[in-house]
């Protein structure tokens, strides 16, 4: 059912963005503001310390921590919400936190549907 729910979803994503792009071949705004998800989904909760339990080691996802080199630091101090532009290769906030979440729970078959981490409003 939470599967059917964000498949029609992501139909009715798309037929969005369809009619904005229509709309942008006439009139080309020179910002576009993404936030299309913000109000259908909550942030996410993250239960560390389970996560922890299952994890083999906290550079699992703490991937440039050293032990004895100071506090882990928060993913944000790396992965930036927008592109770096002296370091464009760089996988952004939303796509290394999707990455490393997703692909752990893709090899572990766990339930990867977006309301299994963002809780519908
Ligand atoms: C399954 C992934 C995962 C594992 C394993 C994990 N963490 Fe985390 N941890 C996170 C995420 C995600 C955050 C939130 C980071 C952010 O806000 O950028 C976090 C946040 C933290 C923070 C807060 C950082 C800050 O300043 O906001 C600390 C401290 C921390 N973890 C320590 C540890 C330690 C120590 C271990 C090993 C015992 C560990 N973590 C294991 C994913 C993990
Ligand atoms: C001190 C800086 C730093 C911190 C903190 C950091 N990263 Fe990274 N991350 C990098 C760099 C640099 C790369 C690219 C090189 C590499 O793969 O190591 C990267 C790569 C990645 C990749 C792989 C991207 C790919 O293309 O395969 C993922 C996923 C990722 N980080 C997730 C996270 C998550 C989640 C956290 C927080 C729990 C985190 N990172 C914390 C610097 C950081
Ligand atoms: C290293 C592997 C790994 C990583 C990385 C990981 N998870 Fe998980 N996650 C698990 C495992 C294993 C479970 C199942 C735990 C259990 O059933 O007790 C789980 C369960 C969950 C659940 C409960 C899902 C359900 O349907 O019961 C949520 C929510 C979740 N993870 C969120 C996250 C978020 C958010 C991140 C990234 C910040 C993340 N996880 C990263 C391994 C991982
Ligand atoms: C395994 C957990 C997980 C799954 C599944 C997941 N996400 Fe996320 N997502 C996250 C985490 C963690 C963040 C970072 C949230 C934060 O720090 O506020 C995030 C961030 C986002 C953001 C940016 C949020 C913001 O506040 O800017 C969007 C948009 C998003 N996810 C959409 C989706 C959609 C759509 C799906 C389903 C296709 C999905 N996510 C599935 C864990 C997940």
């Amino acid at each position: 059912m939470t599967q059917l729910k964000s498949k029609g979803f992501i139909v009715i994503a798309l037929v969005v963005v369809v009619i904005s792009s229509l709309a942008l071949a006439q009139d080309p705004p020179s910002t576009i503001k993404i936030d299309r998800i913000e109000n259908l989904y909550k942030a996410s909760n993250f239960d560390h310390k389970g996560h922890v339990e299952v994890s083999d080691s906290c550079k699992t996802c703490h991937h440039t921590y050293k032990k004895g080199a100071g506090p882990v630091k928060p993913c944000f101090d790396c992965h930036k919400a927008e592109v770096d532009e002296n370091n464009p290769e760089m996988i952004g906030y939303k796509g290394a936190l999707h990455l490393q979440c997703m692909g752990c729970h893709k090899e572990n078959g766990i339930d990867n549907s977006c309301v299994s981490c963002h809780e519908k409003k």
